[in-house]
């Protein structure tokens, strides 16, 4: 059972959160959510899928179901009281759903009680694992989700745009994360101003946003640069066509660290293949569907296996917790 950790360093009974983010459209967040989905379970654990892409949900296409009755659309309207309500099966074995809602339009309609309500209950399902396929874009609903999982995973496709996107996504969530720590108003003006992108103290990287707080409070400054060294999204370069998108990873992994003082975790990338597709077309699983054996298998199977890794030596304490 290659995958498997415990779940006991933590409180019994808290699952161990991943967020597939990436700040682009159409890159495969779904598609891997699913698929690390049916590898845990696979392995032997209970997981939960959560699709909290709230204004586009489809983690049901990808695993070849049809919508279910119940999403989080009932439990975030209250129409059900408990998250382990929305949860269906799959037809995989301990692998379930929790579809995204249908009946609002996106995840800007969401309110903040609504979110923290959401996402306290995400943290306390009765499960081993719970992987949240996130929407597009880098509102804070987005960087909400990716911040309160004990890992987030950000995926990559080899284009200009989606780099741009993920770097975006990346800078985001860093600020995002300071954001929720800080509790001193002066100090969470000068990171509110540092997300805007035209911003009159030309703070353009984290750097340039410790360099200010440091000038201001340089005890506050020496310990966003030690979150800084602690924040590490993992990486993962979807749809590589060839040599050159297979060094993609690394390169971004240098330029993320020299532009921003980030050390992005690179688990590798995904080949480009026609399986992909297909699979979606059918409405099929598709490590259900295709061959285990192929390229696309195995190299679904070593992201899970370094995914496996991650959660089990992740130090059980979450980047960010929402409060009572
Ligand atoms: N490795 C791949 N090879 C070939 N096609 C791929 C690959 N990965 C993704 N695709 C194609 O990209 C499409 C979009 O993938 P997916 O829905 O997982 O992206 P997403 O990031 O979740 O998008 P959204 O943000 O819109 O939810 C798939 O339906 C498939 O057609
Ligand atoms: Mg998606």
């Amino acid at each position: 059972m290659p995958l498997q950790f415990s779940r006991t360093s933590q409180g019994a009974r808290e699952a161990r959160v991943l967020a597939v983010g990436g700040g682009k459209g159409g890159i495969g967040k779904t598609l891997l959510t699913a698929n690390l989905g049916i590898c845990f379970a696979r392995s032997g654990m209970k997981v939960v899928l959560v699709d909290a892409d709230l204004g586009g949900s489809n983690l049901h296409t990808c695993l070849g179901i049809e919508f279910p009755g119940v999403s989080l659309g009932d439990f975030v309207q209250r129409r059900v009281e408990r998250m382990q309500d929305v949860i269906v099966d799959t037809g995989v074995d301990g692998l379930s759903l929790i579809s995204g809602a249908q009946d609002f339009l996106g995840s800007a309609n969401i309110k903040y009680t609504q979110k923290m309500r959401l996402l306290r209950q995400v943290c306390r399902l009765d499960t081993d694992l719970v992987l949240m396929d996130l929407g597009s874009g880098t509102s804070f609903n987005v960087l909400d989700f990716f911040l309160v999982s004990d890992l987030g995973l950000v995926m990559m496709v080899p284009e200009p745009t989606s780099l741009e996107n993920s770097y975006r996504f990346i800078k985001s969530a860093f600020y995002r994360l300071l954001r929720h720590r800080e509790k001193n108003q002066a100090l969470r003006r000068v990171i509110e101003e540092a997300m805007e992108i035209r911003n009159p103290r030309e703070i353009r990287t984290p750097y340039d946003l410790i360099r200010v707080v440091s000038q201001l409070d340089p005890t506050r400054g020496a310990q966003y640069l030690q979150w800084l060294q602690e924040f590490r999204p993992l990486l993962v370069i979807n749809q590589v066509r060839n040599d050159e998108d297979r060094d993609l990873g690394q390169a971004v992994r240098l330029a993320c660290r020299k532009y921003f003082g980030i050390d992005l975790d690179y688990l590798g990338h995904i080949a480009y293949d026609d399986a992909v597709w297909k699979a979606v077309r059918r409405r099929a699983p598709l490590l259900e569907a295709s061959d285990v054996e192929s390229e696309l298998g195995r190299s679904l199977w070593t992201l899970a296996r370094e995914v496996g890794r991650r959660l089990a030596a992740a130090p059980g304490r979450r980047r960010w917790e929402v409060a009572e």
